[in-house]
């Protein structure tokens, strides 16, 4: 099929690779020329586990191509994804001017062959009505002599960085929201290898439940997945403050409740809380939604307040050892908001960094992938180490913010004779307390 993908980002490029991969021929759109030039050498622009392969792959192939041409792109797509950003705006709104911009583009564009148009971007509930009028009403102004032709259909997208290829190719499940049966037929048609696991590892599973609802619904569950999952942190992580004040270790306790089937063992993991560029604005968005239909949204509110107060753990933690954190020197173990990617939108880490300095600690960091020009603007007085023995040296203490597989090997009892005080803060519970202390540390978890 000939498809066409709209934004090259952590979604679209991963899902415009993949479809590629299927067969499919897939024409990649996006406005930054840079990326797009990156692209068509065959370099991925961000981190992402057997990305650099299928690309590659895909590219030689021929059936992978990338373009800053919106034209091109919706000339060429039957099937045109739509995977811009939809950040947060202050009040929790979402920010809908790419999507703007992009159904805009496509009114000026389109012609009257059929197409179906598929929105990936997680967007505020009605807005594949609200993408269906933009693309008309730019059609009708635009001059563009066709008549309308398409229909939009809403295919969240449930990937994690980091594991966002195999994710696509084995995913739990795949959405479809529509009121057009033959653009859902395309929509199946698009994804029967995917539903069929002709490329997951084991073969033999059974089909990838389809859920085919209408466009409301569709968007709603993803906002509820992530709003449920995000809800599940910070349950975990109130848990594991209570834990701290009556001496229980979270960890069992994690165990204990996990195990039981209707609350399931993942996503309870206690910490100094989620982030990331997907539950935050989105939780949000959820609760804006409802404030908008008249209904205040307690729990998620809660939700996002545990979180806020959760990041801040690290910093009562350090006060608690070291009191005065005015000219001490905090490493952070870690910058990307998880393990396995280059993304630090709304990472814990910056909110520490940020409150740290506020209060007068000089700030380090070691990140396997984050170095000191990738760091934002605004964080000029951070130091990101090129490994971890640098970031020790000098420190009087460590914090552990993002789980990263490498930090479980690191040579430990080196670093602790490098720093001031070895004391380490693990803010993921990611390390083994025994041997932190065999290695010379205090060593301080969260809820344990
Ligand atoms: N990142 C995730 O893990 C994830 C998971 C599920 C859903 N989502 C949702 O998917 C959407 C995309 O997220 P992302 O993380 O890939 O965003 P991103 O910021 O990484 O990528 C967006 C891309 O769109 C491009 N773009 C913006 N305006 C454009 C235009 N007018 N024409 C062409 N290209 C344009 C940008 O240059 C950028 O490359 C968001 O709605 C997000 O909420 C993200």
């Amino acid at each position: 099929m000939n498809v066409c993908v709209i934004g090259t980002g952590y979604v679209g490029l991963v899902t415009g690779a993949c479809l590629a991969r299927l067969g499919h021929r897939v024409l990649c759109i996006d406005n930054n020329e840079a990326k797009v030039a990156l692209l068509q050498q065959g370099q991925s622009p961000i981190h992402e586990p057997g990305l650099p392969e299928i690309l590659q792959e895909a590219i030689a192939a021929g059936t992978l191509l990338f373009s800053t041409d919106l034209a091109a792109g919706v000339h060429h797509g039957e099937v045109i994804f739509v995977a811009v950003g939809t950040p947060s705006l202050p009040d929790g709104q979402t920010d809908m001017r790419y999507l703007h911009a992009v159904a805009t583009g496509i009114g000026h564009h389109i012609d009257d062959r059929y197409r179906v148009i598929v929105n990936k971007s997680t967007v505020p509930i009605g807005s594949g009505d609200w993408l269906r009028t933009v693309a008309i009403d730019a059609l009708k102004t635009s001059g563009n002599p066709h008549v309308p032709n398409f229909e939009v259909v809403s295919n969240p997208e449930f990937l994690r960085e980091g594991s966002a290829v195999y994710d696509t190719f084995h995913p739990d499940r795949i959405v479809l929201g529509g009121n057009s049966e033959r653009a859902l037929a395309i929509m199946q048609d698009l994804y029967r290898d995917i539903v069929h696991r002709k490329y997951a590892e084991d073969p033999t599973l059974p089909p990838v439940p389809v859920v085919v609802t209408d466009l409301n619904s569709a968007e709603t569950i993803k906002y509820a997945a992530n709003a449920f999952l995000a809800t599940k942190i910070s349950f975990i992580n109130e848990i594991a403050n209570i834990c701290e004040r009556v001496g229980a270790d979270v960890r069992e306790v994690a165990h204990g409740i996990g195990l039981d089937s209707r609350i399931g063992s993942k996503f309870l993991r206690a910490g100094i809380g989620w982030g990331g560029s997907c539950f935050g604005k989105d939780v949000s968005a959820l609760i804006r939604t409802a404030t908008d239909y008249g209904y205040r949204a307690e729990l998620l509110e809660s939700c996002v307040r545990v979180n806020h107060n959760q990041r801040l753990v690290a910093i009562e933690k350090l006060q608690q050892v070291l009191k005065i954190l005015k000219g001490k020197t905090i490493g952070l173990l870690g910058l990307t908001f998880k393990p396995d990617t280059d993304d630090m939108r709304d990472a814990p880490a910056l909110t520490l960094i940020e409150r740290l300095v506020e209060l007068g600690a000089k700030v380090k960091a070691y990140d396997p992938i984050v170095s000191q020009s990738g760091m934002r603007d605004g964080f000029t007085n951070v130091v990101v180490e090129t490994d971890a023995e640098r970031l020790a040296d000098g420190c009087d203490a460590l914090v552990l913010v993002t789980e990263w597989a490498q930090f479980q090997t690191l040579d430990y009892p080196q670093m602790a004779t490098l720093m001031n005080q070895p004391i380490l803060i693990d803010g993921r519970n990611f390390l083994q307390r025994q041997i932190l202390e065999n290695a010379g540390f205090k060593y301080m978890g969260v809820g344990c």
